[in-house]
């Protein structure tokens, strides 16, 4: 078969040293199982933005859109504004491409220490379903009055019924795929204008699977909950920002942001879609090669799952648990002493020979 076509973005800080542990990983993993990627790595970064003044060149959506694939790290680093790196690269290709699922696994795994004292592994076992083109992080608004003291910033929300009755039809399906059921995040006690609208479709789309049990629960109470019962959630959905929020808290919950994975999907297919752990480029950890590298060897293997690799992606979640069971090779983050590319090769080794 034709290799897929996949785009390194490493971006910044620890994304540099997480993309190329992950790129190991997956050439372990696609040998055995002979499969062969076809990978094309690019530079853009805060890095190349202070070198040309511009994080990403001209055509890069359109080379992006040759690809099958994205793995991203971080992109974020001193000196660099945030709203540069990110209006300038991530929140473009989640846009241009449509990856209006932002899908982020949860599990305590065995060997991990939640801070939770309750939540024990293979008990705490969800994913949270993030809308990711519209809501709260909209185009909608500025600031005006600058450096007076009638400074104003204002944004606008934008939820439209196409854009969240796609992410609820995704995140349903998903909770009928697993175990059947679905908690919306929401915040609808009379206050927020957007969400007894987000509410009114989460009843409809409801209503159209109806073997998915539901609930919602408002925003500030569901990040309670997280922390009290854990256990009890299958699928979270939420909007762009109370899943951005949830997923950083639910990453804590499973051990270290170091771990969490992420999908931004496309479902259908139409554009590629990007894989990229949850974190950032962590500036304060970053060229000392100390960074977890899971949640970037995670994120692999939800994009070889993507690309239909359903086996291959399973061989490397499996060898992620095994070493986290053993407990003898972690990163500092996991309590450990080991080394970013010491993890990595670990998570190779504990690759299972195939039967
Ligand atoms: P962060 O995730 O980079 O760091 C938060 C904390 O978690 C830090 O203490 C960091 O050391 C630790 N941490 C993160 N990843 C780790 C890993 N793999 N192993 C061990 N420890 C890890 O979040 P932040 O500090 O809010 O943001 C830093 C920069 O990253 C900012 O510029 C921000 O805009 C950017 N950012 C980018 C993305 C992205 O590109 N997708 C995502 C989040 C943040
Ligand atoms: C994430 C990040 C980004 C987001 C930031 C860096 C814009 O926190 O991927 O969770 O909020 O989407
Ligand atoms: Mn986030």
């Amino acid at each position: 078969s034709t290799p897929h076509r996949i785009a390194l973005v490493p971006g910044d800080g620890i994304g540099r040293e997480v993309v190329p542990a992950a790129r190991r990983v997956l050439d372990a993993v696609c040998e055995r199982r002979g499969l062969a990627l076809d990978y094309a790595e690019y530079d853009w970064s805060c890095e190349r933005y202070e070198r040309e003044g511009a994080m990403m060149p001209d055509d890069a959506l359109d080379r992006l859109a040759e690809h099958d694939a994205i793995l991203l790290g971080a992109v974020g680093y001193p000196g660099v504004p945030d709203h540069v790196s990110l209006w300038g690269l991530l929140i473009p290709i989640r846009r241009r491409f449509q990856q209006y699922v932002n899908l982020r696994p949860i599990k305590v795994f065995e060997g991990l220490d939640s801070p939770l004292r309750g939540a024990r592994a293979g008990e705490v076992d969800f994913v949270v379903v993030r809308e990711n083109v519209e809501g709260e992080y909209s185009e909608i608004g500025g600031r005006i009055y600058q450096g007076t003291p009638q400074e104003t910033a204002v944004q606008e929300s934008v939820f439209t019924r196409a854009g969240v009755t796609r992410i609820l039809d995704y995140a349903f399906g998903l909770a009928g795929r697993r175990r059947g059921r679905l908690t919306s995040a929401t915040k609808s006690n009379g206050i927020v204008h957007t969400m007894p609208f987000w509410d009114e479709l989460v009843r409809e789309r409801a209503a159209a699977h109806p073997a998915v049990t539901w609930d919602q629960e408002h925003i500030d109470a569901l990040a309670a909950k997280f922390v009290l019962r854990p256990e009890r959630f299958d699928v979270v959905v939420g909007s762009n920002l109370f899943g951005d929020i949830l997923s950083d808290l639910a990453a804590a919950i499973a051990g270290s942001i170091g771990i969490a994975p992420s999908a931004n999907l496309n479902p259908e297919g139409r554009f590629p879609s990007m894989f990229e752990p949850v974190h950032g480029s962590a500036p304060d950890i970053a060229g000392r090669g100390i960074a977890n590298p899971l949640g970037t060897i995670w994120s692999a293997a939800m994009m070889l799952d993507h690309l239909g690799h359903t086996e291959a992606a399973a061989d490397i979640t499996s060898a992620m648990a095994s070493v986290l069971a053993e407990g003898t090779v972690r990163t500092p983050d996991l309590g450990g002493a080991a080394t970013t590319g010491e993890l990595a090769e670990h998570v190779i080794t504990a690759l299972r020979p195939l039967s």
